[in-house]
């Protein structure tokens, strides 16, 4: 018997040509899929609604001003997330004085926090250049009467008195020691 011998064997021209037409026909898809970026494709929100929210007649919606800034943390319930983000509903700080929560918005809070009994230390950010007066009272007094929370709703000259007398405070205040003794 002669030495056996490995004879060449190309690659059959049949699965070049499949190979070849899935190639093309995926590079031409792409070609052809229009690139829009219609809304209606994606999950129907628009930049709009991102943006801070004005209800009709230029009054800020607290609701909406919720369901953008604080909902992220706080949760669309109010219930906070345990151990991360303090719970909103049933809170001391929220039923408790105006100003300290006017405070609290308009600066953020970082360090030891006691809430409902529980000790939160995270960060909340500040407000103060990203929503006007009318603004977070709009979203303070949402937050007071929504969640089961029955305190009484606050107009957005409280929350000027409050930017005004804190103005030199520029960063976020530190938790129980510093908002302990204005309640
Ligand atoms: C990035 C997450 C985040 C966002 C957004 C946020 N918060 Fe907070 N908030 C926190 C954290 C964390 C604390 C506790 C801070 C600490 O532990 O020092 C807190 C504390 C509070 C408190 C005092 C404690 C309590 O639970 O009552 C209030 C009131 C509050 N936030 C209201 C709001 C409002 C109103 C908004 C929207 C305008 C908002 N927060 C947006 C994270 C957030």
């Amino acid at each position: 018997m002669p030495e056996p011998s490995e004879g060449s064997r190309p690659i059959p021209w049949a699965v070049i040509a499949v190979v070849a037409v899935v190639f093309l026909s995926a590079v031409g898809y792409l070609w052809v899929t229009p690139q829009s970026s219609d809304p209606s494709l994606g999950d129907h929100r628009v930049a709009a609604d991102f943006a801070v929210a004005k209800a009709a007649g230029g009054k800020a919606d607290g609701a909406q001003i919720y369901a953008s800034q604080c909902v992220a943390c706080h949760q669309a319930t109010g219930a906070g997330l345990p151990g991360v983000f303090p719970p909103l509903a049933g809170s001391e700080w929220v039923e408790g004085k105006p100003e300290v929560m006017a405070r609290i918005v308009l600066h953020g809070v970082t360090g030891t926090l006691t809430v409902k009994g529980a000790k939160y230390n995270g960060q909340m950010p500040t407000f103060k250049d990203k929503l006007s007066d009318a603004e977070i009272a709009a979203v303070l007094t949402h937050v007071r009467t929504s969640f089961g929370n029955h305190a009484a709703p606050v107009d957005a000259a409280l929350v000027k008195k409050e930017r005004d007398e804190t103005k030199a405070h520029d960063k976020p205040w530190n938790g129980d020691a510093e908002l302990d003794a204005m309640r």
